[in-house]
């Protein structure tokens, strides 16, 4: 049986490879300090069905001060999803937890993972946020970085880590740079979770700016799916992909579509742009298409449609 890690295992897309991995038989070791960014309870909810499967194990605590020795013995697939995610609240005095959560907590990883023997893949969790406003739309990988925000600064410095351990000990790393997941369990700071939560309590939908914002997004099951090809594709070691979701939609386009699923006029509450958001993102996905055979499969109407049955179940 594959050894597998999977980091960040009780957050939004941690939980959900986890129990992709389960559902295939694998037995899964999940790392997850949960942390209170946002509710921890949601969390303990997101793996509450698998937590007593015989086949997953959880470990508790901060993944700076684990022993990885004993962890990475004899693991081959490492699923690095634990971050301090949010791009908004990495200004200021929060900033520490970005250190330390995204590039600290990496490095730790990284230096035990050299001594792995038998690693295979560390896939490491990066983001759309690494490339800031970028000029090409379809953004494609070679472009070169400019984050806005302190959070993708941090993101890009655990990815270039990760290209330094892969360059310099042969630590054979992954990077997939997701634009904006959603689905269930997305996380509570997240636009669609946010919208629906106005929605289900009667209230004004808050949208920073204009509205014509444009963004890929991706559905929870394609980025899952990426990240599974991604451990098992010998050709993505060393290599970055981005991971969309195939097509570019404008802001107030998702709100309208959003009405029509909840099956009412949703009231809008146009609120001050917020510092550190991109204003369009778009994945090149050639790349991921080409050498991972990543094909993203879940339209934006079905993947919403997915997220408000559980948004339902969460709240009601
Ligand atoms: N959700 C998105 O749209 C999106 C987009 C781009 C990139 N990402 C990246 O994907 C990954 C997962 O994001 P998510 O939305 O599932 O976030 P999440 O906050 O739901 O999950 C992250 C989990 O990691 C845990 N964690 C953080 N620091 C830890 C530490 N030091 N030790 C142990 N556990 C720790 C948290 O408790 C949390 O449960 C992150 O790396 C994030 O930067 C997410």
């Amino acid at each position: 049986m594959t050894k597998i890690i999977v980091t960040g295992a009780a957050g939004f897309i941690g939980s959900q490879i986890v129990e992709a991995l389960l559902k295939q038989g694998e037995e899964v070791i999940g790392i997850d300090e949960f942390n209170d960014y946002y509710n921890p309870g949601l969390k303990r909810k997101n793996i509450a069905h698998f937590h007593s499967l015989p086949r997953f194990q959880l470990i508790e605590g901060d993944m700076r001060f684990l022993d990885w020795q004993i962890i990475l013995k004899d693991a081959e697939i490492i699923y690095h999803q634990a971050a301090q995610a949010g791009v908004r609240a990495s200004w200021g005095q929060s900033f520490c937890a970005y250190t330390e959560r995204n590039i600290n907590a990496t490095q730790v990883l990284l230096e035990a993972a050299k001594d792995a023997k038998n690693l295979k893949s560390l896939v490491f969790a990066s983001t759309s946020s690494v490339y800031g406003d970028a000029e090409t739309l379809p953004t494609h990988e070679r472009i070169c970085p400019q984050p806005v925000s302190p959070y993708g600064i941090t993101k890009l410095a655990a990815e270039r880590l990760c290209e330094l351990y892969y360059k310099t000990f042969g630590v054979p790393v992954v990077a997939l740079r997701y634009f904006t997941v959603y689905g269930p369990r997305q996380r509570p700071d997240m636009a669609f979770h946010k919208f629906f939560k106005s929605i289900l309590q009667d209230e004004a939908i808050p949208i920073y700016g204009d509205g014509q914002q444009t963004r890929d997004f991706t559905f929870i099951s394609d980025a899952v799916a990426a990240n599974l090809a991604a451990a098992t594709t010998p050709a993505a070691v060393g290599e970055i992909f981005n991971i969309g979701g195939g097509s570019r939609v404008v802001l107030t386009e998702v709100l309208d579509m959003m009405a029509e699923i909840v099956g009412k006029p949703i009231k809008r509450n146009h609120i001050e742009k917020a510092m550190g958001d991109s204003r369009h993102t778009a994945a090149d996905i050639s790349k991921a298409r080409q050498i991972l055979g990543y094909q993203p499969q879940v339209s934006l109407r079905e993947g919403l449609t997915q997220e408000w049955q559980w948004m339902k179940s969460l709240y009601t």
